[in-house]
């Protein structure tokens, strides 16, 4: 193995930060790889806020309901950026729509995710550690006041900067097996057990034992509002005979329960609205 390659799969999210603070030269690193990653037609349509400010970091930290975000010596937020082309065109009296535009939505997300990406390999490379935040979606308006973000500009995904708390890096997650993944010429489904096989070996842990009544309460809701009363019925079942809520019952029951989330679809493309962005209307 290589010495990306290790970097690569040895890597694992960092939420514990020690006090060591990031140098202005490792930061710059971290941008400059940020910078260099792929971009459709090279139109780099993001936009990198740096955070060292301790009270807007804690500000992070308190919107994400994520305490260590406040305890990370840097906070990188990766935006979309469509206003720098779009003033780009005004000045230079060419025609710009990308801001009304889907397939420019899909490229610019990936463009950002990509730039977010490199610098979290860059700075696994330097010995720091990174954990991206996906929560800062759920308050865009406050972030767009915070930060200043002009309409065009809107935040993708927060990372979180620093050294590792204690010596060496946290061991790599599991993941998923090769052969549930990756298709060779074509998609193959795989069967039931295989699948279940594949997942098992994911997820290491069984799921939660003597689940309370609230517990119980929440999952058969979310059964009830995803799968209607047939669902909620086998979820009972499964309970009975398991004396458990298994794995995706936790998952997707639990922790990601779709009916539990602050906004709704609505809402989300509403603030995208707001922050001057019209991927969803027809034009
Ligand atoms: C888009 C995205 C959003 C994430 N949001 C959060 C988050 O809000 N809080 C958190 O602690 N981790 C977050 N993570 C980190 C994941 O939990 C983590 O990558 C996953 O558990 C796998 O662990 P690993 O990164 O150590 O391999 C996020 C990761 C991604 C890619």
């Amino acid at each position: 193995m290589n010495d990306v390659m290790r970097i690569l799969t040895n890597r694992a999210s960092l939420r514990s930060f020690s006090d060591e603070p990031v140098t202005d030269e490792e930061l710059e690193q971290v941008l400059a790889a940020s910078i260099h990653g792929a971009s459709g037609g090279n139109l780099q349509p993001f936009s990198i806020i740096t955070v060292r400010n301790r009270d807007t970091s804690s500000w992070l930290g308190e919107k994400c309901e994520q305490e260590f975000i406040g305890k990370a010596p840097v906070n990188l937020i990766y935006c979309i950026d469509l206003k720098r082309i779009a003033d780009w065109c005004r000045l230079e009296a060419a025609p710009f729509s990308a801001d009304r535009s889907f397939p420019h939505f899909w490229i610019s997300f990936q463009d950002t995710v990509i730039a977010a990406q490199n610098g979290c390999v860059a700075a696994d490379s330097l010995g720091l550690g990174t954990v991206y935040i996906g929560t800062i979606i759920e308050f865009w308006d406050q972030c767009r006041e915070k930060f200043s973000l002009p309409q065009g500009v809107i935040p993708v995904v927060l990372v979180c900067l620093g050294h590792p708390a204690v010596a060496g890096h946290p061991s790599p997650s599991p993941k998923l097996p090769m052969s549930l993944v990756v298709h060779s010429e074509k998609y193959r489904e795989p069967t039931e057990e295989e699948l279940l096989k594949g997942m098992r070996s994911k997820y290491r842990f069984e799921g939660q034992k003597n689940p309370d009544k609230e517990a119980l309460r929440t999952v058969e809701n979310a059964c009830l509002v995803s799968g209607g009363p047939e669902l909620a019925e086998r979820f009972r079942r499964n309970v009975e005979v398991t004396g458990m809520i298994n794995i995706p019952q936790f998952i997707f029951g639990l922790h990601y329960s779709a009916a539990e989330r602050h906004l709704s679809n609505e809402d989300y493309i509403e603030a995208i609205k707001r922050a001057g962005l019209d991927f969803f209307s027809c034009h």
